[in-house]
């Protein structure tokens, strides 16, 4: 029988402690705003997650805000352009002549460490191994987050709870149904991934578009690169040998490409689905989503962490702005706002990936008409720019 330990009180109660979640802590505590992070799993094993790590400027300066920028300046590479290979070629769009914006190679497992050190250094709270969730009464005025820890039964009474906790968190799942409206798109595709300690096939991101179907050459740093190939939903890693994904790799990218590629043993390989979804609205009286708990995109344009960091930077403004003032626009305003970013940034990510991969039952006919839009693209300065400036990441509203 679990028995109830004494209830603790904190301002916030933030669930997960991802990405989302501990950049929330980390901008709140430097907002003077208390905060509790509750995690299902234990750290080890949320820094073991792979994740795509370009950084959009905006959320460079939000890390920074969040006094952990000094690594990622350190060790971040700058990337001021992306290459588009189609029907044998490779074009470069100029991100940082088109916009003035750079984006940041730095892998989304190195932002979650240096988070979770800043917050273990300012001995802030993080319940790592917290069983069974659950929130209750953020409809009313004294929300109560209950959590497990082994035998022990543990509550924490709040102001506000922010659910961090992604697609497959228990926020979301806390709302009545009839009080949330959801958008998907369920992609016929999967991507395959593998990270070896190989030096990159080329200095920028490669983006390929290929009759047998897309590939992207990204990396991690100087010495470890991550490719991915797209594949079918039914495809299974054990299929695939290091030496079949290099050759499927080099068959998919122009020839200058495929000739520099180096070769070495994955050190992870693995198959991810892509969709994109969206939870509206993002707000439930006094419980906030952000990050994947509210949307998905697809990894094409590299927009998960972003997004993440948007909604996480609009909402702890929000609540200093409530602390320190007793203004709730910013609370009132949070879901509105965000929506709007997320749903500029699905478009751009479902237009991307529709752009880039072969979908299933589409023929010669369809190719021609992406290798055209692409060759349009790249020979037009106006496309150039709208990609590139989607892709750099979109002005913050406020
Ligand atoms: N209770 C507590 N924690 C939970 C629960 C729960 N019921 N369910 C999930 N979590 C934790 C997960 O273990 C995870 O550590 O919430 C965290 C959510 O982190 P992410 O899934 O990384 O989501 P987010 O922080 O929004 O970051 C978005 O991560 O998935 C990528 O592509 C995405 O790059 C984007 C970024
Ligand atoms: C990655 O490096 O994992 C990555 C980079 C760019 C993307 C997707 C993934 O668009």
């Amino acid at each position: 029988m679990s028995e109830t330990t004494g209830s603790r009180r904190t301002q916030v109660a933030i669930i997960g402690a991802g990405p989302a979640g501990l950049l929330l802590g980390q901008l709140l505590a430097r907002g003077g705003v208390d905060a509790l992070v509750l995690e299902r799993q234990s750290a080890a094993y949320v820094l073991g997650r792979i994740r795509a790590g370009v950084l959009e400027q905006g959320s460079v300066e939000v890390l920074g805000e969040a006094g952990v920028g000094q690594r990622l300046l350190a060790e971040g590479l700058p990337h001021e352009g992306i290459e588009l290979a189609f029907d044998g070629e490779r074009h470069r769009i100029d991100l940082a002549a088109l916009t003035g914006r750079r984006v940041t190679v730095y892998g989304q497992t190195e932002v979650t460490r240096d988070l979770m050190q800043a917050r273990a250094a300012a001995g802030l709270r993080t319940v790592y191994e917290a069983a069974d969730v659950s929130l209750h009464g953020f409809e009313g005025s004294s929300p109560v987050v209950r959590w497990r820890e082994g035998e022990r039964t543990h509550e924490v009474r709040c102001d506000y709870i922010a659910g961090c906790d992604g697609f497959h968190g228990v926020s979301r799942a806390s709302v009545p149904a009839g009080a949330l409206r959801t958008f998907e798109r369920v992609y016929p595709f999967g991507w395959l991934g593998v990270l070896s300690d190989t030096p990159p096939v080329s200095d920028e991101l490669i983006y390929a578009n290929h009759p047998r179907g897309f590939a992207l050459c990204s990396m991690r740093s100087r010495s470890r690169s991550r490719y991915y190939l797209q594949c079918a939903l039914d495809e299974r890693v054990e299929n695939w040998s290091d030496e079949r994904f290099f050759d499927e790799l080099r068959s998919r990218l122009d020839e200058a490409a495929a000739a520099r590629l180096v070769t070495g043993p994955s050190i992870e390989k693995s198959i991810a689905p892509l969709r994109s979804f969206v939870a509206e609205p993002m707000r439930f009286g006094r419980l906030f989503l952000a990050g994947d708990a509210a949307h998905i995109v697809p990894p094409t344009g590299a927009k998960g962490l972003n997004l993440a960091v948007a909604d996480v930077r609009s909402l702890a403004r929000a609540l200093i702005s409530r602390y320190r003032t007793g203004d709730e626009t910013g609370l009132d305003a949070y879901s509105e706002r965000c929506l709007r970013r997320v749903w500029k940034t699905v478009r751009f990510s479902w237009w991307m990936t529709t752009l880039m991969h072969r979908f299933p039952g589409t023929g010669d006919f369809d190719q021609r008409i992406q290798e055209a839009e692409l060759g349009y693209l790249v020979g037009s300065k106006a496309a150039s720019t709208a990609l590139a400036e989607n892709y750099v990441g979109l002005p913050f509203e406020d």
